[in-house]
């Protein structure tokens, strides 16, 4: 799909997603919980990770920052059939993080999904495991070289015309990491659009070329 009919469909659809998953959030595990039991969260974040994956359809979903799993749960809601695979480095509190990125693995088992979630800091990988993918949610380290080496994985790791979805663009080290490593890739021309009405704002990138 173009990435121009996958934004217009996107854009389109998420707002009336009706995908939930706040009842699941644990009030003294969430991070930010009291935020995100918001309906702006409800929208732009669960029902747009969902209306992303119902619109593109993946067969393989990789996602590097799994935490309490969220976004797990909405792509896989959305393709209930694709395979997952997310990559935790349970970074800060680990004892905690392990803790949630556990549950994360047996909400995803319990609903039948084939997945798996590896654990290990893609700071340090030279590849994604797994691959390829035709979807790719990028939402680990959030430094602008943090970014910038998740989004270079993540090209590398692509289907092709798969997508990478980058969450957290309106953080402008992420935003300014994810165009470092695509003018390193592909320089001069670029294929991306920018969600800014959603939580934290998103950037979905494809490989399709525009020129
Ligand atoms: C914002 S949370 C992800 C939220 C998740 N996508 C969701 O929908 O619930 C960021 C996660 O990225 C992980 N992380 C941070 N740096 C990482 C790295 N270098 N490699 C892998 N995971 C990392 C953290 O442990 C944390 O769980």
């Amino acid at each position: 799909m173009r990435l121009s009919e996958a934004t217009g469909r996107i854009r389109a659809l998420y707002p009336w997603s009706g995908f939930d998953c706040r009842p699941l959030m644990l009030p003294d595990e969430e991070p930010n919980y009291a935020d995100k039991q918001s309906e702006a969260f409800a929208v732009g974040y669960m029902g747009f990770k969902y209306t992303v994956a119902r619109v593109l359809a993946p067969e393989r979903i990789c996602e590097i920052g799994v935490c309490t799993g969220v976004a797990a749960l909405a792509f896989l809601a959305a393709c209930p059939s694709a395979f997952y695979l997310g990559i935790d480095a349970l970074t800060e509190d680990r004892y905690r993080k392990t803790a949630m990125v556990e549950r994360t693995g047996r909400r995803l088992a319990e609903r039948g999904y084939h997945h798996l979630i590896r654990i290990g800091d893609s700071q340090a990988m030279d590849g994604l495991p797994d691959g390829p993918f035709d979807l790719i949610h990028v939402d680990g380290d959030h430094s602008r070289a943090g970014a910038a080496h998740d989004v270079r994985l993540a090209w590398e790791a692509l289907a092709p015309g798969g997508f990478i979805l980058v969450d957290d663009a309106r953080d402008s080290a992420v935003a300014a990491g994810t165009f470092d490593a695509l003018d390193g890739l592909h320089p001069g021309d670029t294929a991306f659009a920018y969600f800014e009405d959603t939580w934290r704002g998103n950037l979905l990138v494809s490989k399709e070329r525009l020129l």
